[in-house]
C-alpha cells in the first residue's frame, strides 16, 4: 500500500502518516514550508513500521503539484489533507473587508490545487482498479463559522469533489470520502486557553475534543482496502457531530 498525504509535516496529516505507518505501509508527506518538521515527521514513520519520504507541493503553486506526483509515482490512497489557512478566525476580518484577491487565493489552492493533485493520481488508481481518497475537512464547510468565509466556502467545494468523484471513479474501485474533523487537538491548536477547549468539548457528544490520532485512525480506515464499500460520504468526528465551533 503506497499512501500520498498532503500536508504531512505536522498536525493531522502526521498523525496519519504514522498511523500509515504502523500498518506497514509506504508513505509519502508533502510539505509546504517545513522541510525539517517533514523530515521528522519521516522518521517517526520508520520508526513505526513504515516506510517514508518527502516531497514538497505548494497547493498554490499547481505545476508543484503535477511535479510531486509524477515524482511520486502511482499511489493506491490520497488523503488530501493540506490546507492553506488563509484568515479563518471567527470574526477576526469583517465579511465585507475580505478582498476578492482573498477568496481567489483560498479556492485557487484549496479547491482547484485539489482537483490537480486528484486528476494527477487518478489514472493510476484506474490503471490498477482501486483508490482510496480521503478529503479532510471541517465543521466550517457545513456549520459555518462566523467570519470570513473563504476557508469554509472552499472545505464545503471539497465535500461537492468527492461527490462527483465517488460516482465518477467507483467504477474503477476507487472510493472516495470526506473526514470532517471539528477543532481538533493539534501542535498548532493546544496553546488554545483551557476555558475554551473546555467550551468546546461541552457541545459535543462526548464531551471530549479529537486529537490528531482520533483523526488519523478514521482516515486510515476511509484510506485502506479496510474500507471495502463506503464512498460518497462526508463523515463527521466527534469533535464536529455537535457545533462546538461557535462556542469560539
Ligand atoms: N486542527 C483543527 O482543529 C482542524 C479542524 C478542522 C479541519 N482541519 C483540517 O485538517 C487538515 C489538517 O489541519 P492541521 O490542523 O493538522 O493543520 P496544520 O498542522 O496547520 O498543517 C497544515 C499542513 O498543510 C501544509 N500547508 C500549508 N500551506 C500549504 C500550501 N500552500 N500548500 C501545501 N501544503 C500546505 C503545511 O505544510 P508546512 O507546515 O510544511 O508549510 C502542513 O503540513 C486541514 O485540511 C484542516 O483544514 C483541522
Amino acid at each position: 500500500m503506497h499512501v500520498l498525504i498532503t500536508g504531512g509535516s505536522s498536525g493531522i496529516g502526521a498523525a496519519t502518516a504514522v498511523a500509515y505507518g504502523a500498518t506497514g505501509a509506504r508513505v509519502t508527506i508533502t510539505y509546504n514550508s517545513g522541510e525539517d518538521r517533514a523530515a521528522q515527521v519521516v522518521k517517526r514513520v520508520e520508526q513505526a513500521g513504515g516506510k517514508a519520504a518527502a516531497v514538497r507541493l505548494d497547493l498554490e503553486d499547481h505545476a508543484s503539484i503535477t511535479t510531486a506526483a509524477e515524482e511520486v509515482g502511482p499511489v493506491d490512497a490520497l488523503v488530501a489533507n493540506a490546507v492553506r489557512w488563509g484568515t479563518i478566525m471567527p470574526n477576526s476580518v469583517p465579511f465585507e473587508d475580505v478582498p476578492a484577491a482573498e477568496w481567489t487565493a483560498a479556492l485557487h489552492a484549496n479547491v482547484v490545487g485539489n482537483a490537480v493533485l486528484v486528476g494527477a493520481v487518478l489514472p493510476g488508481m484506474r490503471r490498477n482498479g482501486f483508490g482510496r481518497i480521503v478529503f479532510v475537512s471541517s465543521g466550517a464547510a457545513e456549520e459555518g463559522l462566523p467570519g470570513p468565509g473563504a476557508y469554509g466556502t472552499a472545505k464545503m467545494a471539497l465535500h461537492g469533489m468527492a461527490r462527483a468523484l465517488a460516482w465518477e471513479a467507483g467504477k474503477d474501485g476507487i472510493l472516495v470520502n470526506v473526514a470532517a474533523a471539528g477543532f481538533t487537538l493539534t501542535e498548532r491548536e493546544r496553546p488554545v486557553p483551557q476555558e475554551v477547549a473546555d467550551a468546546l468539548a461541552a457541545r459535543t457528544p462526548t464531551r471530549r475534543l479529537s486529537t490528531a490520532d482520533d483523526l488519523a485512525a478514521l482516515i486510515v480506515f476511509l484510506g485502506s482496502a479496510a474500507n471495502r464499500n463506503l464512498t460518497g460520504e462526508i463523515i463527521r468526528d466527534g469533535s464536529n457531530a455537535g457545533r462546538s465551533a461557535h462556542a469560539l
